[in-house]
């Protein structure tokens, strides 16, 4: 395989959003009195706002109206803006940029596929956003993670075959999308706790360019 595109989760790869998503998702579900830990929210890096509500509600055998669920996905996500309101370019994860740098002088795209409908706010605050040839959001698909979608339309934007494209992700969903959309995953995190990766780092920064160009 020839290397032409590297596409970039957002949450959790680029930037330690992760767990600015997990203390919102905890303080929702304190209040509704469902236990929910880290281990829980293993489960729901990835997914969207409306399939992470649904899946804690689930789990204290809760079933809400959409009006009671809107209310709290808009709760969920006024504390998550506030808890990250302080970001700015010191928080892109080292490693980033020099990796950013590296593959736009080898002439291969960089391009962005969030399950978050903030990741334009967050990419703009991080002070990267010229740096994508192409993003793909929450607001421009309507299948969440693990459907390829996200990582398809991004392949799309950057006119690139998704043979031709490594995906980077943290979390198990978004692994499972980068393989069914046809492309390379590598994992960011823990190899004991994510599958399908060809490789797993411990962070951006471990990620060699030629290890990318050899995939
Ligand atoms: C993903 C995160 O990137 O975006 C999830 O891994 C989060 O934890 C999801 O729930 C949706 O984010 P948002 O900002 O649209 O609520
Ligand atoms: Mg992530």
């Amino acid at each position: 395989m020839s290397c032409r595109a590297v596409i970039f989760d957002l949450d959790g790869v680029l930037t330690d959003t992760a767990i600015y998503h997990f203390y919102a998702w905890k303080a929702l579900a304190d209040e509704l009195g469902i236990a929910f830990d880290e281990h829980d929210n293993e489960q729901l890096k990835g997914v969207d706002r409306l399939g992470s509500l649904r899946w804690i509600l689930q789990k204290g055998g809760l079933t809400l109206s959409e009006a009671e669920e809107n209310r709290l996905m808009q709760q969920k996500n006024a504390h998550y803006l506030q808890l990250i309101d302080h970001i700015t370019p010191d928080n892109l994860y080292p490693g980033v940029q020099p990796l950013f740098t590296a593959l736009r002088q080898k002439g291969i795209k960089i391009g962005l596929a969030s399950a978050s409908k903030n990741a334009a706010f967050v990419v703009e605050r991080l002070g990267i956003a010229p740096q994508f040839d192409y993003v793909a959001d929450a607001n421009t698909v309507s299948n969440s993670k693990p459907d390829p979608e996200v990582f398809l339309l991004a392949a799309k934007g950057l006119g690139v075959a998704p043979p031709h494209c490594i995906g980077v992700e943290d979390a198990q969903a978004g692994i499972e999308a980068i393989n069914r959309a046809g492309m390379k995953a590598i994992a960011i995190g823990d190899a004991k706790v994510l599958s399908g990766a060809i490789r797993v780092y411990s962070s951006v920064k471990a990620i060699q360019l030629k290890d990318l160009l050899s995939v």
